[in-house]
């Protein structure tokens, strides 16, 4: 009894004049109190509700933010929860947040991002679904990493989700087992399953799906495996000159080709694992503005490569060696944007399970200099 009165006394005072100082620490005791008194549903009082949004706004980006909507029952914050969800999806407090919302039955918010416009909010709303533990979640990522309507980096991304949990691994094994895997999902499947932790799934994926080779024809082993080799970096930035062909289309520190991103901060940008998969699938994610096209010219002839710029009569497209080719409009029969990286899929021939390592080990030590 003592703590209601106390609390009834403060909450008519909650919206007096005073200072922020004062408000805020009004509004941290009637939290407080709010969270002994079980009985009370904040969500039908206007005036609490009030003082623990303000509350919750002082606790943006730490760990109590999601942990006080919880505990407090507090409606009516989904859309705040999914946006820290999609702000760091492979976060602690994204997958809390993001575990709150589907336990809450909110699903379909997150199903919305997926299916929307936005193809970087889809894909961290995908990866997302894998980080959760949930069932609905399963539920959206199945049939998304076999929907053909559906672009290569997001049914990717699926997939990837789909093999974080034991769920998720039995359905795509499944979906090898019964040839219904989209090929070109074939390096990102075999990556996932290659690397479960039930020897069952890794002997029956074996039968069904290969690995890249290196030179010499050995399979290597799952990206996650490799990513935890250790490697001759200097060895690798000869590599990279040389047998690896890597030269050929990226600059690094002022010296190579423009075909390829540059690479001369890579290692700022992307984990070792992403480095394997860049280099093993590159098809995978293309990044923004190295899309392939391919023309088809009335002459028959047909170009491929990336558009590097375009006038209202004339596109110039850039090949795989860097050739830049201006190629006028009224030629072109068809033009199309593929799906295919201009980057050869299967430069691992070229190199031993080591010397590619050596590569990767190069490339992580490329990172921002601070300026
Ligand atoms: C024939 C040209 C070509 C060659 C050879 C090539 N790349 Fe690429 N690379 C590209 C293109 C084009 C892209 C951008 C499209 C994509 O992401 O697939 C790319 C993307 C990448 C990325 C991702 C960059 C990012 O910002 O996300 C990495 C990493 C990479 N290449 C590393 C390598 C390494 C290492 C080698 C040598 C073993 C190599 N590449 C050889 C053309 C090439």
């Amino acid at each position: 009894m003592r703590w209601i009165a106390c609390f009834l006394i403060l909450l008519s005072t909650a919206r007096t004049t005073c200072g922020d100082d004062a408000q805020a620490a009004k509004d941290a005791t009637i939290v407080e109190t709010l969270l002994r008194l079980k009985t009370v549903d904040v969500n039908s009082n206007p005036k609490l509700k009030d003082a623990v949004l303000r509350h919750l706004e002082l606790h943006k980006g730490t760990p109590k933010y999601v942990d006080l909507i919880e505990r407090l029952n507090l409606r009516g914050v989904e859309e705040a929860l999914l946006q820290l969800a999609l702000a760091d999806p492979a976060s602690t407090e994204g997958v809390r947040a993001g575990e709150l919302l589907l336990k809450r039955g909110q699903a379909e918010l997150i199903a919305a991002r997926i299916d929307g416009d936005d193809e970087d909010v889809a894909t961290k709303a995908i990866s997302l679904l894998g980080y959760v533990d949930n069932k609905d979640a399963l539920e959206i990522l199945k049939p998304l990493a076999l929907d053909d309507q559906r672009s290569r980096p997001l049914r990717t991304a699926a997939a990837n989700a789909l093999g974080r949990s034991r769920l998720g691994e039995r359905y795509l094994l499944r979906v090898v087992q019964d040839g219904r895997l989209p090929a070109d999902l074939n390096f990102t499947v075999a990556n996932v399953l290659y690397a479960s932790s039930d020897d069952a799934i890794r002997i029956e994926v074996a039968k069904h799906l290969t690995l890249p080779a290196t030179a010499g024809s050995k399979p290597l082993p799952p990206v996650a495996e490799l990513a935890k080799r250790s490697g001759d970096a200097a060895h690798g930035q000869e590599l990279f000159k040389t047998k690896a062909t890597c030269i050929k289309c990226h600059k690094v520190r002022g010296e190579g080709k423009e075909v390829g991103p540059d690479l001369s901060e890579i290692g700022s940008k992307l984990s070792r694992e992403a480095m394997f998969v860049s280099i093993l699938d590159p098809s995978a994610g293309i990044s923004h503005n190295y899309e392939t096209y391919t023309a088809v010219l009335d002459s028959g002839n047909i170009i491929s490569g990336l558009k590097v710029s375009e006038t209202d009569d004339s596109i110039t497209i850039r090949s795989a060696e860097s050739i830049d080719k201006v190629i006028a409009k009224s030629e072109i029969e068809e033009i199309v944007k593929s799906t295919i990286s201009l980057m050869p899929a299967d430069l691992q021939k070229t190199m031993s399970e080591q010397e590619l390592v050596d590569v990767v080990d190069f490339i992580s030590t490329l990172k921002k200099t601070a300026s």
